[in-house]
């Protein structure tokens, strides 16, 4: 067998891979070409859990001076997924889904929290850390002004200007980890996650050969044996329902679903344990659809491969995902495994994206009621009684204030009984 057989094939690569969660840490650190200062979190290995998304934040910020806008295309979203595990990502245009899967790979320097994959920290933003700088400072000087005012406080000012002292060297401290872990990412753990782009046109270089596009990810890994590399291509492109013919052909001579198979041909030649597909069937007619559907389903089986789903209607995740997360405008609205959350849907936004989903019996369809979503009306926020996402049964989460969080409890309960 040739090294980049050894590197490829399924079977062997999934013998090493169930050991590699219980590899001890000098091992794994080796397997992976880890620099041992980088943060890990081990017991995220321990519990089997592969990607663990914490409080993203990802900001894009356009203009500059007093034009300067700040537009928050994902804020504080988290969700861990298990190896083998298919989690579902599903919300209206723009809400911030392909923001999050470019996040994860990378594409970004993300602006607040921590991706850990393998337990391994491979991306962290410092806005947070420095915001609690600039915030303990600002509060400090408040204190210190009404110290010297004779006002009654809590702390002295030797007390407050101490506090602030360290809480800047702690978080200075964290600021300088995150700079080092983003710095030192591991390629090999990188190489692990791919991702099928949502844009089939945009996402291949027109100039380059449907060989070479596919090729390409070999290559940089330091594969150049031409013959074996063509092999691999011809394979992928028959698994994905493609010929041998098209590996000399270029983009523009696609159609929009062959094009889009190419992004996936391209994926899975690198082996991905996670696999990030973006829409990967919206550009795709009905039958290609259910063909695209059932290749992904037969390599997730056959690769032990985890998935993360994204889409923007319910149907399609419906009996592809373990757990699905709903995203409303940058946020994680409702997140709950995939039976519980068509059960006993919360958040009003899902029902909404519930009620969309056609029926297959007309009379049943005849009397499906289209829910509408307005936020302004469904919620009464604002009064100190704040949203956040709050655990409503084991496993699901609902962002919902107080008293709807009671509501929704007290729902649950009487569809119990
Ligand atoms: N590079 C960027 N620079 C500035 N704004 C961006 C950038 N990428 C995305 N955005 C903005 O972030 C928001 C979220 O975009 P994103 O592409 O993640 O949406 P989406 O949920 O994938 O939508 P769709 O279902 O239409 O693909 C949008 O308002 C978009 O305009
Ligand atoms: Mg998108």
């Amino acid at each position: 067998m040739s090294e980049q057989d050894k590197h490829i094939q399924t079977p062997e690569a999934d013998a090493a891979q169930a050991g590699v969660m219980r590899l001890d840490q000098q091992a794994f650190n080796a397997r992976y070409r880890l620099n041992p200062k980088v943060k890990q979190k081990p017991g995220l290995r321990e519990e089997n859990v592969l990607l663990s998304v914490r409080h993203l934040k990802q900001y894009f910020f356009m203009g500059k001076g007093a034009n300067r806008q700040k537009l928050k295309a994902v804020s504080d979203i988290s969700f861990d997924l298990k190896e083998g595990e298919c989690l579902g990502i599903v919300g209206e245009s723009g809400c911030g889904k392909t923001t999050t899967g470019r996040s994860i790979i990378r594409l970004y320097d993300i602006t607040s929290g921590a991706i850990y994959y393998r337990g391994v920290r491979i991306s962290a933003g410092d806005r947070w850390n420095r915001k609690e700088i600039k915030w303990t400072r600002i509060r400090a000087q408040e204190k210190l002004k009404a110290l010297q005012e004779g006002k009654p406080c809590d702390e002295t000012a030797e007390q407050i200007e101490t506090r602030v002292r360290q809480v800047a060297e702690t978080q200075r401290a964290k600021i300088k980890q995150i700079k080092f872990d983003n710095a030192n990412v591991s390629r090999k753990l990188l190489n692990e996650i791919q991702m099928i782009f949502q844009d089939p046109v945009g996402s291949l270089d027109p100039r380059m050969t449907v060989e070479d596009i596919i090729q390409e990810g070999l290559r940089i890994q330091g594969f150049h044996n031409r013959q074996e590399n063509h092999r691999k291509v011809v394979e992928m492109l028959q698994k994905v329902g493609l010929v041998e013919e098209h590996a000399s052909r270029y983009p523009h001579e696609f159609s929009g679903g062959q094009k889009q198979r190419i992004g996936i041909a391209r994926a899975l030649i690198m082996n991905p344990k996670l696999l990030i597909c973006d829409e990967p069937i919206s550009a795709l007619d009905v039958s290609i659809r259910a063909q695209i559907i059932n290749l992904l389903n037969d390599l997730k089986r056959e690769l032990n491969l985890s998935i993360i789903f994204i889409a923007h209607d319910l149907s399609v995740v419906k009996y592809f995902c373990d757990v699905i997360v709903v995203m409303y405008f940058g946020k994680v609205v409702e997140k709950a495994p995939s039976d519980e959350l068509f059960a006993h849907p919360m958040h009003p936004y899902t029902r909404s994206l519930l009620s969309a989903i056609p029926k297959p019996n007309p009379r049943t369809e005849r009397l499906r009621k289209r829910i509408t979503y307005n936020p302004a009306e469904a919620h009464d926020y604002g009064h100190g009684d704040e949203p956040a996402l709050r655990e409503v049964t084991p496993g699901h989460f609902v962002y919902c204030n107080e008293a709807e969080f009671a509501r929704y409890a007290e729902e649950l309960r009487g569809a119990e009984a």
